[in-house]
């Protein structure tokens, strides 16, 4: 059964160019096997749509977005925008997209592949086996909280404001995603906020412990402050299944998180919205959780492991294609434990090879699949 299925590609600026080109070998592959086709829109976004359009995303790639089936997306920014104007930074163009396309649950896995244990800065049995799911909640928060702004007070100095919300509805449907990925993995979530300290916090907790209590009463609950969460997370990663958070703390934890299996650059995300109830369909937006690393960006080395399971689990939860989504992930796990490396993370005793020949590698391993 062949699928036609439209895609939205966002390859923005830095390294995200280089490694899209790597991830489109992939989707070639894809196509090959015969089980999709697709129809492919392109577009600028970030500091490559302010130089082109003047704003970090137009509203035509607005509309395409919520169009298509799924965005694949690159990452933005870099010094050349430092000097922007606040509301048109690069950055601001993927919160826009976030939002316009209301994908409030953005899925951060961080999970240690056994090839790089030794990568990680962590010692190896702490972080071997290591399978963590963060799920962030990604368009509410102090991120897009009113009021918020910049102020000048009657005596001429300033006042810098943002807004800690969350609503039940918010944090309801966040804390589903979250049980219902547990309970397709070790059936645990911990709840993280600073009840202690927020009453933004307090509500979280509160309802979350409602929701386990009235639709989730299988899956085991846990509260933990965020301070205390990114302790634990450096002291004793495995004890964590699922973790479900707001928005910063989620930014924070995510980094840390990923941090630990001892490469940024091979870590994707999936950021879904809401099911239709009549359709079934859902936005879905994919990006590797990495930047756009500017110091290494046109110079062929970057890692393109992340976009590419970006694009897994794309193909995962946009499209129901669990068998690709699989191959690919396998490929990478195959290329990992015996083919060369690129700079991140190098080892001694293999090569260290570009973007393009970790792409080769790649497709060789899909294709003996
Ligand atoms: C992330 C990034 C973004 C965020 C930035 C680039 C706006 O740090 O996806 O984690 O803060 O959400
Ligand atoms: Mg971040």
């Amino acid at each position: 059964m062949t699928a036609n299925k439209s895609l939205l590609l966002l390859p923005g600026d830095g390294i995200g160019p280089e490694v899209f080109a790597q991830a489109k070998r992939v989707l070639d592959w894809v196509q090959k096997t015969g089980r999709a086709s697709f129809t492919l829109h392109e577009d600028l976004v970030g500091g490559a749509a302010i130089d082109a359009y003047g704003v970090p995303v137009t509203d035509a790639t607005i509309a395409k977005a919520k169009e298509v089936d799924a965005v694949l997306f690159g990452s933005v920014g870099g010094p050349k925008w430092d000097k922007v104007s606040f509301d048109i930074r690069p950055e601001a163009g993927l919160l826009r997209l976030r939002q316009e396309l209301q994908v409030f649950a953005n899925l951060r896995p961080a999970k240690v592949f056994d090839a790089l244990v030794d990568n990680s800065s962590l010692k190896p049995e702490l972080v071997r086996g290591l399978d963590i799911m963060i799920v962030r909640e990604c368009i509410g928060g102090v991120y897009f909280g009113e009021p918020r702004g910049i102020e000048t007070l009657a005596d001429g100095t300033e006042r810098g404001v943002n807004t800690e919300v969350y609503t039940t509805p918010e944090i309801l449907r966040v804390g589903r995603v979250a049980f219902d990925l547990a309970r397709k993995r070790a059936n645990r979530v911990c709840s993280v906020e600073k009840a202690n300290v927020m009453e933004s916090g307090l509500l979280w907790r509160r309802v979350m412990a409602r929701l386990q209590a009235e639709e989730y009463p299988d899956v085991e609950l846990t509260h933990m402050y965020a301070d205390n969460c990114a302790m634990q997370l450096a002291k004793n990663p495995k004890q964590f299944d699922v973790i479900v958070t707001g928005n910063l703390f989620g930014d924070l934890l995510s980094d840390l998180a990923a941090m630990l299996t001892g490469s940024l650059g091979l870590l994707p995300s999936a950021t879904l919205g809401a099911k239709d109830p009549v359709t079934g369909r859902r936005a879905g937006f994919y990006e590797p959780i990495h930047g756009s690393a500017p110091d290494i960006a046109g110079k062929g080395v970057a890692n393109p492991i992340a976009q590419i399971l970006s694009l897994a689990l794309l193909l995962r939860y946009s499209f129901d294609m669990e068998d690709e989504a699989l191959a690919i992930e396998q490929a990478v796990e195959r290329v990992l434990a015996k083919a060369g490396r690129t700079p991140d993370i190098k080892i001694e005793g293999r090569p260290v090879i570009s973007t393009s020949e970790m792409g080769d590698a790649l497709i060789a391993e899909l294709e003996a699949i």
